[in-house]
């Protein structure tokens, strides 16, 4: 059933108050008024519109315009002394609900509404209405266009540009067609066409070029909130050593994330990345967005928290709204432990939001991905980390010695300079136990001591700087230790 047929099934009912909330004021009027003049004539109804600015005004007639009863009272008033049917739609009347007098006024006009056959119909972004109206009324809302209405949406933009451009062709690459209707999905009909007119209007064709733009408006478009960031540089695997296991595993599930059609395969739910610190979980967290080829979009737990004491929960309910909204794509909570640990002072709130975390993973429908990271498993809640929850927990243990040489290598050659020369084997013998941050850093500090002493940088000076660093595994060697006991048994290596 679509939604004009519904929204006749509702204005023919006997439910005097129908509230709409929508982003897409025009269609809906659009839709209200052809429903209006094609009524057959016994049961024809006038159409009217109430806005602040305007006041009231006949939809279903071509009439002069003409400015009277604008202050929400007065209309509220008229249509109380008018005794014959009529449909009225108030335009953002929800600022005006807060006024006992209009309430009372309305509730007069739903009391009489169905034997006059009449109707109002509330227009707004958003509307509460107060319990003594609540009984008296239905909700209606406009269904999001689904694939197929997407596409016919781009379809008649493309035609629109060609017949504006003189016929110019419009270019169109079939993936990235595909892409962009896929990616549009969760928005308004406007919303749609507005972000699909920019991307055809902006160089006359689609392709792959226009599939950032168009999730970072999109991105922009939903998130009001500011937990949840739309993060630019996804790493590249290529610049992290290590995690052979953890990179198979994820390419395996690429295609079962990124498509629909993924013959029989569910789509892939998420992973924690448990481990020690330095030890790239954050670098390879954004890369799994890089190798899916999705956007990455991180929640932030701290802001969480600061930014909106006391509405922690819904914000997050909607940031998590909107990641499904985003989808594919991977969403990304570094460090779930810090908003999660019971002996936050604010327990009630971190119990809620742990709540309300877990309901969402076991619920969620959308191709979201979700990717945690943790180092601290005496914080981590036991029902997070209960089997099945993620798809699987990976852990991140130092990097031994083979790891080690990728990471000299990825991290010199990312500051020009040739590992074939840095006798990459006494540097791995000597960083036993380093992390993979404590590798780049000796290099960084390497690099200044050279040139403080105005020489080329060799592996002495990596050398001397490794022989410097009491590594972190060192000076937390039991926490290292108690880390890997409880993942033997409960994890997967990473490496
Ligand atoms: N395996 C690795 N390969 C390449 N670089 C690494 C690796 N591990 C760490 N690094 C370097 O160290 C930096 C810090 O690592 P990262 O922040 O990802 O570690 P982490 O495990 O998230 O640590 P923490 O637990 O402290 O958050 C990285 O940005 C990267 O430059
Ligand atoms: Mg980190």
């Amino acid at each position: 059933m679509g939604d004009r047929h519904e929204l006749q099934l509702t204005l023919s009912s006997s439910v005097p108050i129908i509230v709409i909330e929508t982003h897409d004021e025009a269609r809906f009027l659009g839709m209200l008024t052809e429903l209006a003049v094609s009524s057959t004539a016994h049961k024809y109804r006038p159409l009217f519109r109430w806005s602040i600015t305007d006041g009231l005004q006949r939809l279903d007639l071509d009439l002069e315009p003409q400015t009277h009863n604008a202050k929400p009272e007065d209309v509220l008033k008229h249509i109380r002394a008018v005794t014959s049917p009529g449909i009225y739609a108030l335009l953002d009347f929800h600022p005006y609900l807060g006024d006992p007098v209009n309430v009372r006024l309305l509730k007069d006009i739903a009391i009489g509404a169905v034997a006059r056959g009449q109707v109002v119909v509330l227009v707004s972004h958003e509307l509460k209405l107060p319990p003594e109206l609540e009984r008296h009324s239905v909700r209606f809302s406009l269904r999001l266009p689904d694939d197929k209405a997407r596409s016919k949406i781009i379809g008649a933009l493309i035609d629109e540009y060609q017949q504006a451009n003189r016929h110019a062709n419009v270019e169109v690459d079939e993936q990235a067609f595909k892409l962009l209707v896929q990616n549009l999905g969760g928005l308004t009909h406007a919303d749609t066409e507005r972000l699909a007119r920019h991307a055809i209007y902006e160089d006359g064709a689609i392709s792959g070029s226009d599939i950032p733009a168009v999730m970072q408006a999109k991105y922009d478009l939903l998130n009001s909130q500011g937990v949840l960031s739309f993060e630019h540089d996804t790493a590249n695997f290529a610049e992290v050593g290590g995690f052979r296991a953890l990179k198979v595993w994820l390419a395996q599930r690429a295609k079962a994330l990124r498509s629909t059609d993924n013959a029989g395969l569910d789509p892939p739910k998420g992973l924690l990345l448990l481990g020690v610190q330095g030890c790239g979980k954050s670098l390879a967290a954004k890369a799994v967005a890089g190798i899916f080829g999705v956007p990455l979009l991180r929640l932030d737990f701290g802001a969480l928290y600061n930014k909106y004491h006391g509405e922690s929960e819904r914000n997050l309910r909607e940031s998590l709204t909107t990641a499904e909204v985003m989808s594919p794509c991977v969403l990304w909570i570094d460090e779930i432990e810090k908003g999660m640990a019971g002996g936050n002072e604010d327990t009630g709130t971190s119990q809620r939001i742990l709540a309300t975390v877990l309901t969402w993973m076991a619920e969620r429908k959308g191709r979201v991905f979700l990717v945690a990271t943790a180092n601290d498993i005496s914080a981590l809640p036991p029902e997070l980390v209960r089997k099945g929850r993620f798809d699987e927990i990976f852990f991140v243990d130092l990097p031994n010695a083979a790891q080690r040489a990728e990471i000299f290598t990825i991290h010199a050659r990312s500051r020009n300079l040739e590992p074939a020369q840095l006798d990459l084997q006494r540097l791995v013998h000597a960083s036993e136990g380093f992390s993979g941050a404590e590798i780049e850093q000796s290099i960084v500090s390497a690099l200044y001591a050279a040139d403080a002493l105005k020489q080329p940088v060799g592996a002495k000076h990596i050398l001397a700087e490794i022989k410097r660093t009491r590594p972190l595994s060192v000076l937390m060697g039991e926490r290292i230790a108690k880390l890997r006991h409880w993942a033997r048994d409960r994890t997967v290596s990473a490496n």
